[in-house]
This record gives C-alpha cells, sequence and structure tokens, in this order.
C-alpha cells in the first residue's frame, strides 16, 4: 500500500495520467486550487516504485462528502488500484465525520459505475446536459444516510 496525500511536486506525472483518461482534464491550476486553496479538498495518489499511477480527489464538508476525481493509469487498470484508492479516501472521510458520499458519473462510463455500485453507491438522480464537452448526462450517485442535512427540525 502506497497511498498517500498529493503535493505539488506529484502534479507534473498526475496532469499526464489526468490527461490521458478525461475529455475534459483537470489542468495545473485546477488541482492546484484543491490542493492549496479548497478547505475542503483532499487529493491522495497511488505511489507504485516511485512512479504516481492513479489518484482520488475528495471533499469533506462537514457530514458530506464528495469524490471530486479518481484515475488509474491504463496500464495498470483492473489491477484492483482503485478499490485500494477508494478504500483508503471513504476511510480518511469516515475519520473527517462524514457520514454519506456523493459524486458524478457518465452515464456511459460503466467501469466506474460498476466500481461505485460495488462501494454500495446508488443511483439518485440524473443530471442532464452535465459534462460540457459531449453534453452527456451525469449520474449523481449516493452512498450513505439520504436524510442528513433535509431535516433541521431538531
Ligand atoms: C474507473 C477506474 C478508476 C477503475 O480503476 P481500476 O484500477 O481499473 O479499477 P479496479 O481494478 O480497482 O476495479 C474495481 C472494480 O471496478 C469495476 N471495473 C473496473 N474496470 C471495469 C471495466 N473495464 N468493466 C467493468 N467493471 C470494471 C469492477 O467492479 C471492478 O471490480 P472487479 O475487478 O472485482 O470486477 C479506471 O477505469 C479509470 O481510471 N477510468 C478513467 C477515469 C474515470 O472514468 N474515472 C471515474 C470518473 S467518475
Amino acid at each position: 500500500m502506497a497511498i498517500r496525500s498529493m503535493n505539488i511536486k506529484d502534479l507534473q506525472q498526475v496532469i499526464v495520467i489526468e490527461q490521458s483518461l478525461f475529455g475534459t482534464p483537470w489542468g495545473y491550476e485546477d488541482f492546484l486550487y484543491e490542493l492549496k486553496v479548497n478547505p475542503y479538498g483532499h487529493l491522495y495518489v497511488y505511489e507504485l516504485d516511485g512512479q504516481i499511477i492513479g489518484f482520488i480527489g475528495m471533499w469533506f464538508i462537514y457530514e458530506d462528502a464528495t469524490i471530486t476525481t479518481l484515475g488509474v493509469a491504463k496500464e495498470f487498470q483492473r489491477r484492483g488500484y482503485a478499490k485500494e484508492l477508494m478504500d483508503y479516501a471513504i476511510k480518511r472521510s469516515e475519520e473527517a465525520g462524514c457520514e454519506k458520499c456523493t459524486l458524478e458519473v457518465r452515464v456511459s462510463n460503466v467501469p466506474a459505475i460498476k466500481l461505485y455500485e460495488s462501494y454500495g453507491f446508488k443511483i439518485v438522480a440524473i443530471r442532464k446536459n452535465y459534462y460540457t464537452d459531449t453534453h452527456e448526462d451525469a449520474y449523481l450517485m449516493l452512498k450513505g444516510r439520504e436524510d442528513i442535512g433535509n431535516d433541521i427540525s431538531d
């Protein structure tokens, strides 16, 4: 297990992976914002023999966690690394007090949807036209208590 917090020195390798995986990749400034500015942002990398092979991003906002990004370099996929990243990040979110987790995923992204379903995430809404590159819809997926944040009576 070689998962740790991302730092600025990792960004060159992270961005190469990011660009190879996503149609609208985050750039250097986007990662930098999450690392240095956003107080809710948490980024972790998977480092294998000195090489970054994957990463996951989260927001921890009180009881709500959100997965903001997840990627494993193509040549390292289907070896369980995303699961290790998910295990690690979900554990960190629970330690931070989060009781539910959400994410958005392209409706066509079967590998990611299968992965999230295996963690108990369920599709709770469709966000139409969510992605600017292809205008594809997103599924909003949720794991955990659905009631948190809706009841302010007590
Ligand atoms: C989604 C992604 C992170 C999975 O990474 P990975 O390291 O290959 O995943 P793992 O090997 O840990 O697989 C975990 C589970 O995910 C699902 N899965 C992963 N790849 C899959 C595929 N090609 N087809 C179907 N299910 C798949 C399976 O349920 C798998 O469990 P199993 O091996 O027991 O069947 C990777 O495909 C990726 O980087 N994709 C591009 C970026 C992306 O779409 N990120 C998600 C944005 S919301």
